[in-house]
């Protein structure tokens, strides 16, 4: 079994800014609630919300060289923007210095930042909590979203990746931004959903 669930939080407030710990534990203690309400378990759902951005205090730099030494993919888009690679990074930190070895817990650490199509009911917990812990900014539809968390998971990722996109077309930003999965998850969740 691993170190316990306060250990590694611990060790994660640490190395990560004061405003990212209280997000983290917004993360955790949302997750945990999410599983509760869909008969997830709670303790995967703890740690993978403790672990989700624990490799989000590197530097572009220090994250590009951390990938190429374990021989990480990245895309093009995650070459221009090193810090959508904290959740592969997560993913490989957990494993390698919290010791988690627990696949489903890994996984929701590595998809919590764009999601994908078809994922689990913990892989969506996660994303979920990162977007509607009680720390977060009220973004659109914030309170209809986070009503629906509690209802229905293929809905709410639906919602949550419409405003993520939606964000990120604006005129203002860079289009070569995406990520080619978020843009999957959107296409796969919006099906679910029977929008066309
Ligand atoms: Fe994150
Ligand atoms: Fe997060």
């Amino acid at each position: 079994m691993w170190e316990s669930i306060d250990e590694i939080q611990e060790k994660v407030q640490k190395v990560v800014k004061k405003r990212r710990y209280q997000h983290i534990l917004g993360v955790r203690f949302t997750a945990q609630a999410m599983a509760m309400c869909f008969g997830e378990d709670i303790t995967k759902a703890g740690y993978a919300g403790v672990l989700h951005d624990c490799a989000k205090y590197l530097t572009d730099k220090e994250m590009l060289l951390a990938c190429r030494k374990r021989q990480i993919f990245c895309s093009e888009v995650e070459k221009r923007q090193p810090s959508l690679l904290h959740a592969k990074m997560g993913a490989a930190f957990a494993k390698e210095i919290y010791g988690i070895t627990d696949e489903e817990i890994l996984s929701a650490i590595r998809w919590h930042t764009t999601g994908k199509p078809g994922m689990s009911n913990l892989e969506k917990i996660v994303f979920i909590a990162d977007y509607i812990e009680p720390g977060r900014k009220m973004l659109p539809k914030m309170e209809e979203i986070r009503r629906v968390s509690f209802q229905n998971l293929d809905k709410a990722m639906y919602l949550i990746l419409d405003n993520t996109l939606s964000y990120l077309k604006d005129g203002t930003r860079d289009r070569s931004t995406i990520d080619s999965y978020s843009v999957d998850a959107y296409d796969f969740y919006r099906e679910r959903n029977g929008v066309v």
